[in-house]
């Protein structure tokens, strides 16, 4: 399967968005409307892909009933996928809507057999003979190791060792997935605070942090994203910085996996790396204007990207 994107979500699951007139603990509430949509930040960073004109093919571990209806939703939007099946079923993540607040209840889960992550590594190794690009994201199974992504790493290389790989995760994945020096990484300025032990505040405090982490790791493009400050970019020339146009955000979640869409967008169409800096901003920005998770349409991508200045700060 001729791939060039891979976007792996190893730990996918099913959003079930539940709307009520008002939640009380405790209480029968009926609902008034409810949906479900595959969900994962892998899927969401291919869905973005998709907006920006690029293809992906989808990969990660499905399961039991809630994996056949994921798999049926992706395939109705004819996605290609290559998925490992697995024995546990695939987690629902439940939001229940009020006009005012969503409220979460997101399972752990299911764990993986060493058989069937097996199946999964060697799966990478394939996938990635015919692959430029993998996007690792979001969190790992439960049981799955903190250092999966390095051993994803491993396996991906063994396919193709020139494959541009982006890790976009947070916590002990990351952490432990850094020491593998994946081509690229995108934390949010939360993430980059807690892999460097300080506090970051604004572009400045993240540049300086993004540089250090170059160093010490030899990744080799670390990008910090700031939520509606913009993004910062460290690599060797030194460190830039988009500053995102201010808006009135809809909604935020999904924004980072959209922003790595953006850069990876630019970056496969050849565009010079400040420019792939200034897609990330943009589609980052445009899906925060979006109801739906991530960025589901074009919509203001073109403008907020002509209104995006980049700056170079070291
Ligand atoms: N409030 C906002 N206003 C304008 N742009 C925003 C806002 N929030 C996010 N963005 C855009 O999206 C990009 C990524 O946002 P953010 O730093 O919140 O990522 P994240 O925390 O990794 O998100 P997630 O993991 O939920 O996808 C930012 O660099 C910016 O371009
Ligand atoms: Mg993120």
């Amino acid at each position: 399967m001729s791939a060039d994107v891979l976007a792996v979500t190893p730990n996918p699951c099913m959003d079930r968005t539940l709307t009520v007139d008002q939640l009380r603990v405790g209480r029968l509430h009926r609902v008034q409307d409810s949906r479900e949509d595959p969900a994962g930040k892998g899927i969401n960073v291919a869905k973005a892909l998709r907006v920006l004109g690029q293809d992906a093919v989808l990969m990660g571990f499905l399961g039991g009933p809630v994996g056949v209806r994921i798999r049926h939703q992706l395939s109705q939007d004819r996605w290609r996928m290559a998925f490992t099946s697995i024995a546990q079923s695939t987690r629902t993540n439940i939001k229940i809507l009020t006009s005012t607040e969503v409220t979460e209840l997101n399972e752990k889960g299911p764990e993986i057999s060493d058989e069937e992550k097996d199946t999964f590594l060697d799966g990478l190794t394939k996938a990635a003979c015919e692959a430029n690009f993998a996007v690792l994201s979001g969190s790992i199974p439960p049981n799955c190791g903190a250092d999966f992504y390095c051993q994803c790493m491993n396996y991906l290389r063994d396919g193709n060792p020139d494959l541009f790989i982006l890790l976009d995760s947070s916590g002990p994945a990351l952490k432990n997935g850094i020491r593998s020096a994946p081509s690229a990484v995108k934390p949010n300025i939360r993430e980059l605070s807690d892999l460097v032990g300080r506090r970051l505040e604004n572009p400045a405090d993240a540049a300086a942090a993004s540089q250090t982490l170059r160093d010490d790791t030899g990744i080799e493009y670390v990008f910090c994203s700031l939520g509606e400050q913009g993004m910062v970019l460290a690599e060797k020339r030194g460190a830039y910085y988009v500053k995102a146009p201010a808006v009135e955000p809809v909604q935020t979640v999904g924004c980072g996996d959209s922003a790595v869409a953006g850069f990876l967008a630019g970056w496969k169409q050849g565009l010079e790396l400040e420019e792939c800096l200034r897609w990330a901003v943009s589609a980052g920005t445009a899906a925060s204007l979006q109801t739906d998770i991530g960025l589901n349409s074009i919509g203001d991508f073109h403008e907020i990207l002509n209104q995006t200045i980049i700056e170079q700060l070291v």
